[in-house]
């Protein structure tokens, strides 16, 4: 049988939420990860130590009992955070870098940074300690097409940013186009890659009528960026690294108010491996998930290994939410119904 032994991978970039959805979703990133880092974009967003600490037992709380698991918590940077909190949570590890969401561009982004050059002072202070910035990388301009706000940022932002700022740690994250993919590597920052971005392209979503199960943020763009993204996640190059994005969001609100987000977490390293595998190169994929990422942060690698085997199997359509046993919602997981070859062994 074939088999494949990596060191256990951490998640870059994962959406775990609160509440019920947490406590049903987390066995899945749990499993295959060692580490992941938090996004902050709870409904009332991460944005002091305090509430970090709350959303950190509560992560922990929710684990199966004997998972190996740790959250990386991040600060969800608004106009007036605080540069205390930012510094005494680094300097305490309570925080393991920031998250700046441009306000309005994503789900739960509404408290974002509105003006991003208000904020220049918590950059100086975040290169001074050297603590990581997180970057959603897109305006919010109403005016830009949403097709090109990645590319936008870059150019009005991220540049300025990078210019005043050379020493602060970057990863603009969830990358999307061939531009970021080039900006990355010229630039000396890190950029996560979800496991989306490299299967579909914008078609997806509306490939037989409007389809939200294939739509999130930023939105996958043509072919030719899908085709450098899986070019530069293979590649091995140490600026590229793990992000699942995995985005649960409920049924009901998927299906009716099509809120932007993938729920990749029970296939992640399955859909990875499909595509290192057709692009014959999985001696890359230990690179990607399990050392580029650790490097780029100073911070060793796992101690643990993981084992995936080669057997097809078809990917379940829902994941049931329950609570008390009783089921409350069902989540769609991407690649429902399809077949991947690459699993866990248990
Ligand atoms: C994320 C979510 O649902 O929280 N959605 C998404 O489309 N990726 C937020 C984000 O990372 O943009
Ligand atoms: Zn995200």
């Amino acid at each position: 049988m074939k088999q494949l032994t990596i060191i256990k991978p951490d998640d870059w970039h994962l959406h775990l939420r609160e509440g019920i959805i947490l406590k049903n979703i987390i066995k899945f990133s749990s499993d295959l990860f060692c580490r992941a880092i938090i996004m902050p974009n709870t409904k009332i967003p991460i944005t002091t130590i305090d509430q970090a600490i709350l959303y950190r037992n509560s992560i922990y709380a929710a684990l199966p009992k004997k998972a190996k698991f740790h959250p990386l918590m991040t600060i969800y940077l608004t106009d007036n955070i605080s540069l205390n909190d930012l510094e005494k949570g680094y300097k305490n590890n309570i925080f393991f870098a920031a998250k700046l969401y441009p306000a309005n561009t994503t789900t739960n982004s509404s408290y974002g940074v509105k003006n991003i050059n208000n904020i220049y002072k918590v950059f100086e202070l975040m290169e001074k300690i050297k603590m990581p910035l997180l970057i959603h990388g897109e305006v919010n301009d109403p005016n830009v097409d949403i097709f090109d706000r990645e590319q936008v940022f870059i150019d009005k932002e991220l540049s300025s940013i990078i210019k005043y700022f050379p020493k602060l740690k970057i990863v603009l994250e969830h990358i999307t186009t061939s531009y970021a993919v080039d900006f990355v590597r010229e630039n000396n920052i890190g950029a996560t890659i979800t496991p989306h971005h490299l299967h579909i392209n914008r078609n997806a979503m509306f490939f037989e009528g409007l389809n939200s199960d294939f739509y999130c943020l930023p939105v996958a763009k043509r072919e030719s960026n899908r085709v450098s993204l899986i070019k530069a996640a293979t590649s091995g190059e140490e600026c590229f690294f793990l992000g699942t994005d995995s985005a649960p969001h409920l049924r009901q609100w998927k299906a009716f108010c099509g809120c932007a987000g993938i729920f990749n977490a029970p296939v992640a390293i399955s859909s990875y491996l499909k595509i290192f595998e057709e692009e014959n190169a999985l001696d890359k994929f230990e690179k990607f998930a399990s050392l580029n990422g650790p490097k780029y942060h100073n911070i060793p690698p796992n101690n643990e290994k993981i084992t995936f085997i080669y057997e097809p199997h078809t990917i379940k359509d829902f994941i049931e939410i329950k609570d008390n046993g009783k089921v409350q919602g069902k989540i769609k997981s991407f690649h429902s119904l399809e077949t991947l070859n690459w699993k866990l062994k248990l």
